[in-house]
């Protein structure tokens, strides 16, 4: 069922309690190092703010367990949201209680205030109902436009919104369903997916979505060594979950009923250790001889993947090729980006790691979508239900009834 939009809702005199995902890095002196997830959201912000909100924004940074930690303060996103706004922004020190009621009370219609981190609270993570009325009450609609935390059934993202009516879809939430939405119901095939990433534990449901949908699955990253071992492969002193070897036998026998092209690395890069200093070798066959750690996938690998990447109409990416932070790793997941960028296909990316390599790789403009949800996509790739998009209200029918 669609969600209630933005669009929808008469925003003019009103609070609206937008709840955002700035969860952005800080550096020591506690400057954003990256602004991406504020940017992302100024869209929703710059509307409802031309359309007269009394714009409240709330938001969480790291995981402070329900106490207040000034290294996680989100005044620092303050700044940086009205240097790229160029309008002022206001703060309070606090989410809940008199200073956040005073500040949201005191806004002017097109003025903005950002709320103190919600995790500064135990009751946040608690989805706790009382937590949620106190920051209800500072509002009179919701907006939900933290995509990255809709995963999340807490008191701002989905408590709340059973309490603020209506609960409505920002554009970044919005635009961040239909490219994922599409990818899991409804994709143009060829539909290549590529998995990486360390372990095959944190990945079975999402293996299990993409084999019901996509046409190849391509595997990398140190996950790929349970897969291999499971074959009965050599994998030398490569990181392997020996409990995960049947269910990655499980894996490997759904993908060829269903008939879906599950592609493993066949030649690799290792190292004597994962290290900057480690000196890496190309071994070209399936197995990794003994002493020896998969760090990479090796360059005929990659180039086979670029073959079918090349060939895709829809491309969903989560998760690296291998280790390739460290320079003499990274060529397997720099070409495995590359390809994507030329492919010309709908290309997905999510997860932190396969972002930051999109941006190594220097063509992060050039993918359709790159989620800024890293377990928030991994959720709802994987099929789950996300209980921040569960909770807003179902779109009315009735065309240009404003609520
Ligand atoms: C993220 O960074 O993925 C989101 O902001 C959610 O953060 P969390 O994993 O701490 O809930």
């Amino acid at each position: 069922m669609a969600k209630l939009s933005i669009r929808d809702v008469n925003l003019k005199g009103k609070r609206v309690f937008m709840r955002v995902d700035f969860n952005v890095p800080l550096d020591e002196a506690g400057n954003v190092t990256d602004d991406t997830r504020i940017r992302a959201s100024l869209p929703t912000i710059r509307y409802a703010l031309e359309h007269g909100a009394r714009l409240i924004l709330a938001s969480h940074l790291g995981r402070p367990k329900g106490k207040p930690n000034p290294r996680m303060s989100l005044r620092p996103a303050a700044t940086r949201l009205s240097e790229l706004l160029g309008e002022p922004v206001k703060f309070a020190g606090d989410c809940v209680g008199p200073e956040a009621e005073q500040a949201a009370k005191a806004l002017a219609d097109g003025e903005v205030l950002l709320l103190e981190n919600v995790r500064f609270h135990p009751e946040e993570e608690k989805n706790d109902p009382a937590f949620a009325r106190r920051l209800g009450a500072l509002a009179d609609v919701y907006v939900m436009d933290a995509f990255g935390s809709a995963h999340r059934a807490h008191a701002s993202t989905e408590a709340i919104a059973h309490l603020l009516q209506p609960a409505a879809a920002g554009f970044l939430m919005e635009k961040e369903l239909e490219y994922l939405g599409k990818a899991v119901e409804n994709p143009a095939h060829p539909y290549v997916a590529i998995v990486g990433g360390a372990k095959v534990s944190d990945k079975i449901e999402l293996l299990k979505s993409f084999m019901k949908q996509a046409d190849s699955v391509l595997v990398g990253g140190a996950m790929a060594y349970t897969f291999l071992k499971a074959q009965g492969h050599q994998v030398g002193n490569s990181k392997v979950e020996d409990d995960k070897l049947d269910l990655a036998r499980e894996l490997l026998q759904e993908a060829a009923q269903r008939k879906v092209a599950f592609q493993l690395p066949k030649d690799h890069v290792v190292a004597e250790k994962i290290d900057p200093a480690a000196k890496a070798e190309v071994v070209t066959a399936v197995d990794i001889p003994l002493g020896r750690v998969g760090a990479d996938i090796g360059p005929a690998t990659a180039a086979e993947f670029a073959k079918i990447i090349k060939s895709a109409k829809t491309i969903v990416w989560n998760g690296p090729m291998g280790v390739f932070e460290i320079p003499q790793f990274a060529e397997g997941t720099l070409a495995v980006a590359k390809a994507v960028a030329e492919s010309g296909a709908t290309s997905i990316v999510g997860g932190g790691d396969s972002v930051a390599a999109v941006a190594k790789a220097g063509v992060a403009a050039k993918i359709s979508h790159i989620s800024t949800g890293g377990g928030a996509s991994l959720e709802f790739l994987s099929g789950m239900k996300l209980p921040g998009v569960e909770a807003l209200t179902e779109e009315q029918k009735a065309v240009g009834k404003k609520q």
